[in-house]
């Protein structure tokens, strides 16, 4: 189904009386005054939190996004200090909300569960901190974690801004490679980790994984002293059908430490470091076009103003409300939504360690209907294979708790929001459809509840402080109704800063095509009503299941194989994943295309990136569709993959002839 701009939802009036924002007018209003005054929109919203030193409004926001006046840069409320964990915590504790439950804890087993408030969040946080300085981690350190979905995560990325560490998640999915590459660029010294955790019935062993990786970091020079690990397995019931593991994580003696034999003997008490608004807070690898992942950092005053904003009106978090994100911690949604953004709104949240298929495929909405969850946010691959199970699974539980409903991570097909908001929402909830990036810190593009009369696919609106511009190919604003490269041409609060001791690739990445702008990757399109509509990504990326990764990643990885020569990769759409990996390969003259070649090739990728980057396809190409001056035409590449065969002008190719041989030489399952 194509995304009709016509099929139009309006909100529900008992949501939208009680939203913060009740109507358009409102949210007019608000969104002029962060446009034209943002040191007043922003220094009001400033005043909930604690600043050591005072804000300086006239220092309050400086930019420049016009590489050929200078340096590009993004500073806000430049001067003042606070820090992140006093704010998320000892300050909700001062305004009465220590016994509030911070987190409600689920385990991947129903059996497992706990909570936690944010008194006793604050205490173990600072029992960590203080764990941390006796490893001599120190302001600007980097603290490299690799967990699960347990509540040992939260506690370390707070205990790290704690002391001005600057922590760097990597999604516990990704292989041992990916993770050594990540530590070695931004060199950490001391390592997070959980003994194993409990995918459904399945035991992924992150302390093997982190070995491995700490084996790699050894060979290129760099050195891991520190490894925490939490003894999760230990304390997790055993899967249905699991009678027993045999595993123990191995420990090396004076690098390796358990969480419970050195956390719970430190102090809880643990005095904030002041950090400059514009410290950094935190760094998250992304994938990069190049193949090399880029460490998008984000700073300390302007990231919190922002998560916390976005969480309250985004979704309409009011105090009592339980909310609920799926995403994983090691993404930046995990940052955003599941960690600081709720925490900075004194929030009550649900963290789910496990799959939505254990021990039933009705997991989701029976941890719905067990916390009687306001907010759940998800991503549209999750959506798309929660339809599979049909309607009368998501009957079974009580749902009526749930007001707003969100999406996020890649375009949502109109089938899959007719679906969620039909059977999830009972076509009352609000669906926040929200569009943002790792490197935008929070959502940017976003209907709000309440107010956003919603089009199934259509991420909407600005969110407050950002202008949205689409520009054309010759990086001309186009005006009304139209399709475009989607640029922003002024920061927000919550927008990267730079990437991780690499300036000039940021610079390079983000704002050399279209001077004068930041330019997001993607496409959009804007409506005869000013919806806008993001479809996609314009560079080398592709989208697999919300997971971001690059063409010329995979393709590296393939062409590590002695077999293979050459490789280009393409996406795919696929209906459950979004996208999937389409793999040309031409192999060396002696070399075989066989299953076994196949079953290799999809292994290494799984060893180099991770799991969920596996190709679904790979074509034996006899040759790849090329220019004259030898770059591999991907436009026709995608078209061959789709089976689409309205190529285009296909002039400029230095052999014509194969297109042809690869519409032929496609793998027959795939015709
Ligand atoms: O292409 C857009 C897509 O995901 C990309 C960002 O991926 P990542 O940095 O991994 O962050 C994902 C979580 C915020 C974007 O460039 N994307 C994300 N959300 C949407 C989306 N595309 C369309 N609609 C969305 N709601």
């Amino acid at each position: 189904m194509m995304p009709s701009q016509k099929l139009v939802f309006l909100p529900d009036p008992d949501i939208a009386r009680s939203c913060y924002v009740s109507d358009n007018a409102q949210y007019k209003q608000m969104y002029q005054k962060s446009i034209e005054n943002p040191s007043e929109f922003w220094g009001e919203i400033a005043d909930n939190f604690y600043w050591k030193r005072p804000i300086d409004f006239d220092n309050f926001n400086r930019f420049n996004f016009d590489f050929r006046k200078g340096p590009i840069f993004t500073k806000w409320l430049d001067g003042a200090t606070t820090n992140i964990s006093y704010n998320l915590l000892d300050r909700n504790i001062r305004n009465g909300n220590g016994k509030k439950i911070a987190f409600f804890w689920e385990g991947n087993d129903p059996r497992n569960s706990k909570h936690i408030t944010y008194a006793e969040l604050l205490s173990e946080v600072c029992r960590f901190a203080n764990v941390l300085k006796s490893r001599n981690v120190q302001k600007g350190d980097r603290v490299a974690i690799y967990m699960p979905m347990i509540l040992e995560a939260v506690i370390t990325m707070l205990a790290c801004t704690r002391i001005g560490a600057v922590h760097s998640l990597v999604f516990a999915g990704f292989s041992a490679d990916s993770f050594a590459e990540r530590i070695t660029d931004c060199q950490a010294r001391v390592m997070v980790t959980a003994d194993a955790t409990w995918r459904g019935q399945k035991l992924i062993k992150l302390k093997n994984i982190c070995d491995e990786s700490m084996d790699i970091c050894q060979k290129k020079g760099h050195t891991v002293d520190t490894c925490i690990v939490v003894a999760h397995m230990q304390r997790s019931e055993l899967p249905t059908g699991v009678s027993r593991v045999q595993y123990t994580a191995p420990m090396l003696n004076c690098r390796d430490f358990w969480w419970h034999e050195i956390v719970p003997g430190a102090s809880a008490n643990c005095p904030p470091e002041w950090m400059q608004a514009e410290d950094p807070l935190f760094l998250l690898y992304t994938s990069g076009s190049t193949g090399k992942p880029k460490g998008v950092l984000h700073t300390t005053g302007g990231y919190l103003l922002y998560a916390a904003t976005t969480f309250k009106f985004v979704f309409d978090y009011k105090p009592g409300d339980i909310y609920w994100c799926t995403a994983d911690i090691g993404w930046i949604t995990g940052h955003t939504y599941v960690v600081y953004g709720p925490l900075a709104n004194a929030a009550t949240s649900v963290i789910y360690e496990g799959t939505p298929f254990y021990p039933t495929n009705s997991r989701y909405w029976e941890i719905v209907e067990k916390y009687k969850v306001n907010q759940f946010y998800t991503a549209p691959t999750a959506i798309r294979t929660l339809m599979k199970f049909g309607e009368d699974i998501v009957k079974k539980n009580n749902l009526t708790s749930l007001r707003i409903l969100g999406s996020v991570g890649e375009p949502i097909n109109p089938e899959a929001w007719l679906w969620y908001y039909k059977n999830i929402g009972r076509e009352k909830c609000s669906i926040v459809d929200t569009y943002w990036q790792t490197e935008t810190g929070g959502h940017i593009i976003t209907p709000l509840p309440g107010v956003t009369a919603m089009k199934p696919g259509a991420a909407s609106s600005p969110f407050f402080g950002v202008q949205p511009i689409l520009l054309d190919d010759n990086g001309k604003e186009i005006e009304g109704e139209g399709e475009g490269y989607l640029v922003f041409s002024r920061p927000w609060p919550g927008i990267m800063r730079t990437l991780f001791n690499n300036h000039d690739r940021y610079e390079e990445t983000y704002f050399k095509k279209f001077p004068g702008y930041y330019f997001s990757g993607d496409g959009a399109r804007r409506d005869s009503d000013g919806y806008l509509w993001v479809t996609g990504r314009v560079d080398d990326m592709l989208n697999v299941s919300g997971h971001l990764m690059s063409t010329a990643e995979v393709e590296s990885v393939l062409t590590e194989h002695s077999s293979v020569t050459e490789a280009a990769v393409v996406a795919k759409p696929h209906p459950i994943k979004g996208e999937c990996l389409y793999c040309f390969i031409t192999i060396a003259e002696n070399a075989v295309f066989n299953d076994q070649l196949q079953t290799e090739l999809k292994q290494l990728v799984r060893e180099r990136i991770g799991p969920f980057a596996q190709p679904d396809v790979i074509h034996n190409a006899p040759g790849l569709p090329k220019t004259r001056s030898g770059k591999i035409m991907r436009r026709i590449l995608r078209k061959i993959a789709q089976d689409d065969h309205d190529i285009g002008d296909i002039s400029t190719l230095a052999d014509s002839g194969i297109v042809d041989v690869l519409f032929k030489t496609k793998p027959n399952t795939q015709r």
